[in-house]
């Protein structure tokens, strides 16, 4: 079992069960509620019981999907959490992917003015990516995660073996914050990953663990994403649009799945603004295209996807803000491309 620190909160990955039993006594709690949907209830929720002395544990058993990452569900928690009369002192212990974790976190945060929450993430997103770094929050009004917070965990316990039950698809959509981590800021990484074909043999705590450690360094030097933070946001900004759009239709994507889409398109920002060079550009294109085939983009929908991203947390004032690499392990922040500039990066994704 590896523990990783983040400023005031641990993170432990591997064989949790006896730190988490730990902390459990340490606090002594006086009531702990287990948030869950209905895949983790039916796959994960076993191994945290039978692993667990939890007495008198209460469960909020919400529907799965980014839809319901919403102000109508936190109601749904907000009132189970009076029926079950929690107070402060109580625990939250969110059991699922980054949906749970993200909605979790923020109901917990803001119940009676806050109570201590755990992440136990069960998806490869939630592992490497959503987890740890203390934002919080759901989508509102068709903008992603725009009300939320900042609030760290107790700790975050990251089960490897939760990843069996995963689909392929959602294994897909984690892979793809792990590539972005590679990108930025350990080309090492970013070679490594690139020879991974099939995943049926890979050992996930072995790559889990440098992608952590990637997302840990940069939220560790700027937890509130004023500066280098922002590098984590490499392909979100056009990535975001895309999720964003696409949650509109009937054909929704992962979060990955677009995120895959939005470093395909930043990456040629990145050669006409960042200095990247055509070659890398050509191996990142080639490889996402492979591993996450083509999502369908119409150029009718560019002014959509446009408008989408002004919206943007990120941004400052009217202009859209981008992270750009300028070689595979380095990124930089605060780049603003034009509109003309940001159709012709989808029209190249749409031309690959
Ligand atoms: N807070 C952050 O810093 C941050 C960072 C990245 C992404 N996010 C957010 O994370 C969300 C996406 O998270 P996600 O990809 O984990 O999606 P998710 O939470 O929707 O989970 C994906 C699906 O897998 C199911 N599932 C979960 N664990 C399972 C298991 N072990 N076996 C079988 N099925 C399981 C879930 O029920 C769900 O249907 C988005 O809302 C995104 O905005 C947040
Ligand atoms: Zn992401």
């Amino acid at each position: 079992m590896e523990k990783i620190s983040l400023g005031e909160y641990d993170i432990f990955v591997g064989d949790i069960w006896e730190p988490l039993n730990d902390l459990l006594v340490e606090f002594n709690y006086s009531k702990i509620v287990v948030l869950i949907d209905e895949n983790t209830r039916h796959h994960c929720l076993s191994a945290l019981l039978s692993n667990t002395d939890i007495e008198n544990l209460k469960l909020i058993e919400i529907t799965s999907g980014e839809v319901h990452k919403s102000i109508e569900t936190c109601n749904v928690i907000w009132k189970q959490m009076i029926v079950k009369q929690l107070d402060r002192n109580a625990l939250v212990i969110n059991l699922g992917g980054g949906v749970i974790g993200d909605m979790g976190g923020f109901c917990a945060s803001t119940f009676k003015r806050g109570m201590d929450f755990i992440q136990i993430p069960t998806t490869l997103l939630s592992q490497v990516d959503s987890s740890i770094g203390g934002k919080l929050g759901i989508d509102f009004g068709d903008v992603k995660n725009s009300i939320g917070l900042f609030k760290n965990p107790k700790a975050v316990f990251i089960y490897p073996g939760f990843l069996k039950t995963l689909p392929a698809a959602e294994i897909q959509s984690g892979f793809a914050e792990m590539i972005k981590h590679g990108l930025i800021a350990d080309t090492e990484i970013w070679e490594e990953l690139k020879m991974i074909n099939d995943f049926e043999n890979v050992n996930w705590t072995s790559l889990i663990i440098p992608s952590l450690k990637i997302k840990k360094r940069i939220v560790e030097a700027d937890p509130f994403e004023k500066n280098v933070r922002k590098k984590l946001n490499f392909g979100h900004t056009i990535g975001h649009a895309v999720e964003s759009l696409a949650l509109q239709s009937k054909q929704p994507l992962l979060h990955g799945e677009a995120i895959a889409v939005g470093m395909v398109c930043e990456a040629w920002l990145s050669v006409k603004n960042s200095n990247l060079s055509e070659s890398v550009l050509d191996e990142i294109s080639e490889y996402i295209v492979k591993k996450y085939g083509k999502v369908s983009l119409k150029e009718s929908a560019f002014s959509n996807l446009i408008d989408l991203m002004k919206n943007d947390k990120k941004n400052e004032g009217a202009a859209i803000n981008f992270t750009l690499l300028s070689q595979p392990g380095k990124a930089s922040i605060n780049h603003t491309c034009d509109e003309k500039m940001i159709a012709e990066s989808l029209r190249y994704y749409i031309q690959l």
